[in-house]
Order: structure tokens, then C-alpha cells, then sequence
């Protein structure tokens, strides 16, 4: 489904008028708007707008992106799927892990397992500490993207569940949404979609009908600032190079995760399989 600005703003008067109406009728419209599409294309009518209009807002003049079907035609080319995680797929050769100790924290699955995505969550937690954030959100920055070890594909979810027994609820919140909302611009707070997304994605696509259902979940949640503060305080351009330290993060992670006494992954509950996981990417079955 592509969504049609021009007809959006039309629907609403125009763009002066859209000007004038509040943040939340305007997102409002922006759900009704996307709810309509959705429907008339599930009912076989035409939610395909002109040529020109995506789902992203239009890229910066002069600027180039791939386009969806060219991010697709590259699937038979690769001997993985984009969403495998990188502890398990990849360009490069894997490396021989080093052994996790008999009952791992935190601390040790980032220093041993989370090291493809520990600098760039270390750069966004330093951010979130700077812009004088909670500590749920800091702690919402600082493990926001490294389930992506083992998953990446709607890592959202698959990061808030495999936190979910430790952290607390609103840190649990803004990692599962943050995925939802970085595709969403939000320019009251801040956000525009960064040109990463063009393209990791291609300029014209469209997120999947389960992000858009999502959005329209979290825009209207009392919660809502929280994973958009995630988004605010994420890297769309980190720097690979830059100085990073879990140190100044792990009193925090001390007041606020509730390390299980016999180690991540030997706890027996429901998510202790997924740090088993992580933890011996190895195992052949
Ligand atoms: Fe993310
Ligand atoms: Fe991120």
C-alpha cells in the first residue's frame, strides 16, 4: 500500500489546514486515513496513490535510495536472510566464542555475545544520559537493539520478551514500540525518518500491516513519549570508531535489572532458552 499525501491533505482541508488542526487530530487523521487504505485494499478497491507519493516523506533533492523491489531482487543473491541475527549469519566468517561463565549476568553477555550491536546501544544510552532522560529509557537505550545477536526481524518484540522478567514495565514498553516508531515521523518531538531506513528498506516501501495496526496502538498510549524517546536518542549514523563503555551503565543496571541468582538463560523462565541461545550459538540442535 503506498499512502497518497496529496490525498491525505486534501482530506483534511489542505496543507494550511492541516497546519492549524492539533498534534493529536492530526495523528488521528493520519489513523483514519491509513485505516481507510488498508480497508479499501483488503477490500480489492484501489489504495495505490500516484506516482511520486511513498509511505516515507520524500528524500532530501538530489539525494539517492534503492527502491523496495530492487532491496528484494538482492534476496537470491545472499547465502542468509536479512533477518538472521549476526551472532549466526553474515558476510564474514563466524569467530570461535569465548566460553560464558556458569551463571552469566548482563555484564557478561555484553562483554562476550552482544558485541556486533554493544557500541552502537552504548553511544544511544550515553545520549539518553545527556539529554537528561529517565533511567528507565537510559536502560531502555542501553539494550534496546541487542537481541538483534540473535534476531533481527521485528526485533522490537523479540527484545522486549527476552527482557521482559527483568527490567521495568515502561523500559519493557519502549523497546518493544521503538521498532514501530522509527518509521513514523514525529516532528513535535523531534523525529524525522532517518535516511538509514531508505535505504535499508528502499524509499517507497511500506511497513507491514502489523506496524501500522501498532502504530496506531502506541500513538494513542499514555506511554507513547517513552519508546518515541528511544527513537530520539537512537543512531541512525553512529560512529563504529567512537569510545564507548558499559562502566558508567552498570550501577544502573544494578538498581534496575533483577539479575536471576543462577544466571541469564538458567532460571527456567519463560525467556531462558533465548539467553541459552545467545549464549551458545554453536549447539547444532
Ligand atoms: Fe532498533
Ligand atoms: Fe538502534
Amino acid at each position: 500500500m503506498e499512502i497518497d499525501r496529496r490525498k491525505f491533505f486534501t482530506g483534511l482541508g489542505g496543507v494550511a489546514a492541516a497546519r492549524l488542526m492539533g498534534h493529536e487530530a492530526k495523528a488521528d487523521a493520519l489513523e483514519d486515513f491509513l485505516s481507510n487504505e488498508l480497508d479499501k485494499k483488503a477490500s480489492g478497491g484501489t489504495g495505490a496513490s500516484g506516482p511520486g507519493s511513498t509511505f516515507f516523506p520524500p528524500p532530501a533533492p538530489g539525494k539517492k535510495f534503492p527502491t523496495a523491489a530492487e532491496q528484494e531482487a538482492l534476496i537470491e543473491t545472499r547465502t542468509y536472510r536479512r533477518g538472521a541475527g549476526s551472532l549466526f549469519a553474515g558476510a564474514n566468517k563466524v569467530k570461535k566464542l569465548a566460553p560464558m561463565p556458569a551463571s552469566p549476568t548482563i555484564v557478561d553477555y555484553f562483554q562476550l555475545r552482544f558485541n556486533n550491536f554493544s557500541n552502537h546501544v552504548l553511544q544511544s544510552a550515553a545520549l539518553a544520559k545527556k539529554n537528561g532522560m529517565s533511567e528507565e529509557i537510559i536502560l531502555a537505550c542501553l539494550l534496546h537493539d541487542v537481541v538483534q545477536c540473535m534476531i533481527k526481524t521485528d526485533h522490537g518484540w523479540w527484545g522486549a520478551q527476552l527482557f521482559e522478567p527483568y527490567v521495568p514495565a515502561k523500559t519493557t514498553f519502549a523497546i518493544r514500540h521503538h521498532q514501530t516508531l522509527r518509521y513514523f515521523e514525529d516532528k513535535e518531538n523531534g523525529y524525522e525518518v532517518p535516511d538509514l531506513y531508505r535505504n535499508l528498506f528502499g524509499y517507497d516501501y511500506v511497513p507491514a500491516p502489523h506496524i501500522l495496526a501498532n502504530y496506531k496502538f502506541v500513538r494513542n498510549h499514555k506511554w507513547y513519549i517513552l519508546p518515541r524517546q528511544v527513537t530520539l536518542n537512537d543512531l541512525y549514523a553512529f560512529d563504529p570508531n567512537a569510545k564507548v563503555s558499559l562502566d558508567p551503565f552498570i550501577d544502573l543496571l544494578h538498581k534496575h535489572f533483577r539479575s536471576p541468582k543462577e544466571g541469564l538463560g538458567n532460571d527456567n523462565s519463560p525467556v531462558a532458552h533465548m539467553w541459552r541461545t545467545i549464549a551458545q550459538p554453536d549447539v547444532p540442535l
